[in-house]
């Protein structure tokens, strides 16, 4: 929505209407819908002046190399809830982690943002007031229930499968109540899209603790279900559906998790998944399980799942209170035996992940004595080297992955096979931000240009 441009490599500038809208406090006494409808007019025409002036420049070459490499670094998406600078990491809106952790609400007693706020945040542009945020928190415990047949799709799983896969289709089922769906079906005018779309994003986030409440359970037989509590926020209640309540620091926990496993611009497996199955229309709901199937892969959002399994293996064969010297050893043998070290590297980052900064300044305050964190902190100093060494990755630094499982499993959460399950709770809120905005704008179907390597060949020897 807001036109970052770029001076650098590092600092993002924002146009004086960008600044003087969206990177504010909310005005007082509004909701975020109303506040939506506000911003709308106004966003609709700053993209119009901004196609009338720069519409027919060229934004960059393009190679060759591109088409084959994954799309790297190819411009190719609006995105405006957040944007991922190389080496400085994410900013939601403009803001680091650090300053949402400083700027965004926290509940009475916590120090870690509401994800309620980063949730304004990603939509609006600006920070909202406490009331605002408890306003959501009460909104989301509001529309939290899931219907019953979606419970029962859920109950019928059966426990040996991924809780990824429970998760992507119970989303999907919800589209049976959708807002958008119904609208489109009833002859709803392109200008009037984003009402109902920003419905159901507000029931999506609203329903996932019920659902990875309920996978949660099922797999791993921790007993029933007990009900969303309307006057706790949504992270606390996330944490007493999974059956971490009462633990102070694990609710803090999943404040932070969820603020930060949020969204991490728009070209990543998820993100861009939910944004082109987004573009056909698809409602939200099946837009966002489209994520969740994309977020489940090894090399995305089940990193989380694999740095565990790789350090369980590790301290398996190599003991706790292993030398550095056995540490390089077994990451040489992952290396050799053709796996890539899982929670290192990445495709736009070129240093350590500040979410995986984050997550370790959370370790130091609250289990700063934890073995496995420890061993967390000795691979840190012991892969890059390495991967430098093998000279391939072109990021040798951890990521995100490297750090979450660390933590939940300090506080009891063991079954990491779930891990993927609360990033895809959080990525709900980047995606569905970005959804919402996608139909304010009218943002067309995404349909790029594909290219057979005959035709390629074909196009350079007919230019020769
Ligand atoms: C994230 C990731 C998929 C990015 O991929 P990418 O953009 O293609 O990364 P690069 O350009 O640096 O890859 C170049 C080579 O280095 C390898 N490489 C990258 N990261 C590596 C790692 N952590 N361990 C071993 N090898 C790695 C790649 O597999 C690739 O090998 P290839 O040429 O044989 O295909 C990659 O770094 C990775 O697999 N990391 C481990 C999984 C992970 O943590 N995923 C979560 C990301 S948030």
């Amino acid at each position: 929505m807001a036109s970052i441009l770029r001076t650098s490599r590092t600092r993002p500038v924002w146009s004086a209407l960008a600044r003087a809208r969206f990177s504010s406090t909310a005005p007082k006494n509004t909701t975020l819908k109303e506040r939506l409808a506000e911003l709308i007019p106004i966003e609709l025409e700053n993209v119009k002046r901004v196609r009338a002036e720069h519409g027919k420049k060229a934004f960059g070459p393009v190679i060759v190399d591109q088409l084959y490499g994954g799309m790297r670094g190819l411009p190719a998406l609006i995105w405006d809830g957040s944007v991922l600078d190389a080496d400085e990491g994410i900013r939601f809106r403009g803001k680091t982690i650090p300053e949402c952790q400083e700027l965004l609400p926290k509940a009475p007693g916590g120090e870690e943002p509401l994800p309620e706020g980063l949730f304004w945040l990603l939509v609006t542009g600006e920070i909202p007031t406490q009331e605002q945020v408890t306003e959501l928190s009460k909104d989301w415990a509001a529309r939290s229930a899931i219907p019953e047949f979606v419970e029962e799709i859920l109950d019928r799983c059966p426990p040996t499968l991924h809780p990824m896969s429970q998760f992507s289709l119970a989303v999907t089922a919800l589209n049976h109540n959708s807002a958008f769906a119904k609208a489109y079906q009833d002859g709803v005018s392109k200008k009037e899209y984003w009402g109902p779309t920003f419905e159901d994003s507000m029931d999506l986030i609203a329903k996932l603790p019920n659902i990875a409440g309920r996978i949660y359970r099922n797999v791993f037989g921790q007993g029933k279900l007990p009900a969303i509590d309307p006057a706790k926020d949504y992270s606390h209640n996330l944490a007493t559906l999974l059956g971490f309540g009462d633990n102070h620091a694990f609710v803090e926990l999943m404040r932070l998790y969820i603020t930060i496993h949020s969204d991490h611009e728009g070209g990543n497996v998820s993100a861009h998944t939910g944004k082109l199955v987004g573009s056909a229309l698809s409602d939200p709901f099946l837009a966002f399980a489209a994520s969740l199937n994309g977020l489940a892969g090894p090399l995305h959002g089940l990193a989380n799942q694999e740095v565990l399994t790789w350090l369980t293996k590790m301290q398996a064969k190599i003991g706790a209170n292993a030398s550095n010297e056995a540490v390089k050893e077994y990451v040489w043998a992952t290396l050799k035996g053709g796996q890539v070290v899982p929670g290192y590297g990445h495709a736009v980052l070129r240093k350590t992940d500040p979410r995986y900064t984050a997550q370790r300044e959370f370790a130091l305050k609250h289990l700063p004595d934890d073995p496995l964190f420890k061993l967390v902190g000795q691979i840190y100093n012991i892969v890059p080297d390495i991967l430098l060494e093998a000279g391939k990755a072109k990021n040798p630094w951890p990521n995100v992955d490297a750090h979450s499982g660390v933590l939940l499993t300090h506080y009891g959460m063991t079954q990491m096979q779930f891990y993927t399950v609360l990033f895809g709770v959080s990525r709900a809120f980047g995606v569905a931000s970005q959804l919402i905005w996608d139909r304010a704008l009218g943002a067309p179907l995404e349909r790029p240009k594909s290219y057979s390597t005959q035709a390629i060949e074909k196009m350079f020897k007919d230019k020769a």
